[in-house]
């Protein structure tokens, strides 16, 4: 069934687990994953961002998802805007169905960032559709933005307060050490789960999202890099660390990255071992395969989702 996130996560706060949003450009990615969500009986948010949309096209993508719904009516399933860089974006895909909107501001000074999440969430709450805003930076690149390191910016649990009271956004994604794709941590992967904490003391009722939540599962990028590719030294968030985050306040953990290795492993192998397939299902069967499995092992083992629709 297609829902808002809202009954979601109130269901995530009162019983401490995670919800997994996934990020969708294509046919086989939303079967992966609405296939492991069905399989592990667990709520999921199917993501899309502006690059995506321009890539699917948004009435391809609502039409997957309006098929996926009808193949699984008792999955909890939600159409969400990731990243939404602008109020015409947001405002669109209103409009077109999703049930949730991301208006990123993070890139403008606070100020800003309240006035345009405003904007968004008056426009969504009157169509019924809720709002995700972000606070804080992200170290790394992100649709748009592009953060180095050395500007990363924890979020301010007292600016997170103001912020959610002025703005009326129905969740927050906040900065406590992780960032976008396969290059997270130079050391040792440790997230600020001390400011998670005073957050959640002090806005206790707003979900709280994680973006740049991937794995960088080390088996998917080994095999990505034994068929032929070349991605050295990419590390990620572990698993013991996003269940501590699921359990410690985290509503929404947002994966990207996971999907994309997992596909181009699949494709990978099948290029390099059967040098003679040329039939596109031969290599995306397994590359769907993969990213089904990827995510069934984050619902069930990591975000404790599975079994709670
Ligand atoms: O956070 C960004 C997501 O991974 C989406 O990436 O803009 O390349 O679709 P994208
Ligand atoms: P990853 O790059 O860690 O998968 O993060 C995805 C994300 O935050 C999408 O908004
Ligand atoms: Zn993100």
């Amino acid at each position: 069934m297609l829902v808002t996130t809202k009954e979601m996560f109130e269901k995530s706060m009162k019983e401490g687990f995670a919800i997994g949003a996934f990020n969708v450009n294509n046919m086989e990615i939303i079967q992966a994953i609405v296939d492991a969500a069905h399989e592990s009986q667990s709520p999921v948010i199917l993501q899309a961002s502006s690059s995506a949309i321009k890539y699917a096209r948004v009435n391809y993508l609502m039409k997957m998802v309006q098929a996926a719904v009808e193949e699984y009516p008792e999955v909890p399933i939600a159409i969400h805007l990731d990243h939404g860089p602008d109020f015409e974006t947001a405002k669109m895909c209103i409009d077109s169905g999703f049930t949730s909107v991301m208006i990123d501001g993070s890139k403008y000074d606070f100020e800003e960032n309240v006035a345009l999440t405003k904007k968004v969430v008056d426009y969504a709450h009157r169509k019924g559709v809720v709002v995700e805003a972000e606070l804080g930076k992200l170290a790394g690149i992100e649709d748009d933005v592009n953060v180095s390191a050395s500007d990363a910016m924890y979020t301010d649990p007292v600016q997170a307060q103001e912020f959610v009271e002025r703005t009326g956004c129905d969740s927050l994604a906040i900065a406590i050490g992780t960032s976008h794709g396969a290059y997270k941590f130079k050391g040792e992967a440790k997230l600020r789960f001390d400011i998670l904490k005073e957050i959640k003391q002090r806005i206790p009722n707003t979900p709280i999202v994680l973006h740049g939540a991937s794995t960088v599962i080390p088996a998917l990028v080994e095999m990505c890099n034994q068929y032929g590719g070349d991605i050295p030294g990419a590390k990620g968030v572990p698993d013991d660390i996003l269940h501590e985050a699921s359990i410690s306040g985290v509503s929404k953990i947002n994966v990207d990255t996971d999907l994309r290795l997992a596909m181009t492993a699949g494709i990978r192998k099948v290029f390099v071992e059967e040098p003679n397939a040329f039939d596109p299902r031969k290599y995306l069967t397994p590359a769907r395969d993969l990213i089904k499995e990827t995510v069934k092992h984050k619902m069930t083992e990591v975000f404790g989702s599975s079994n709670k629709i």
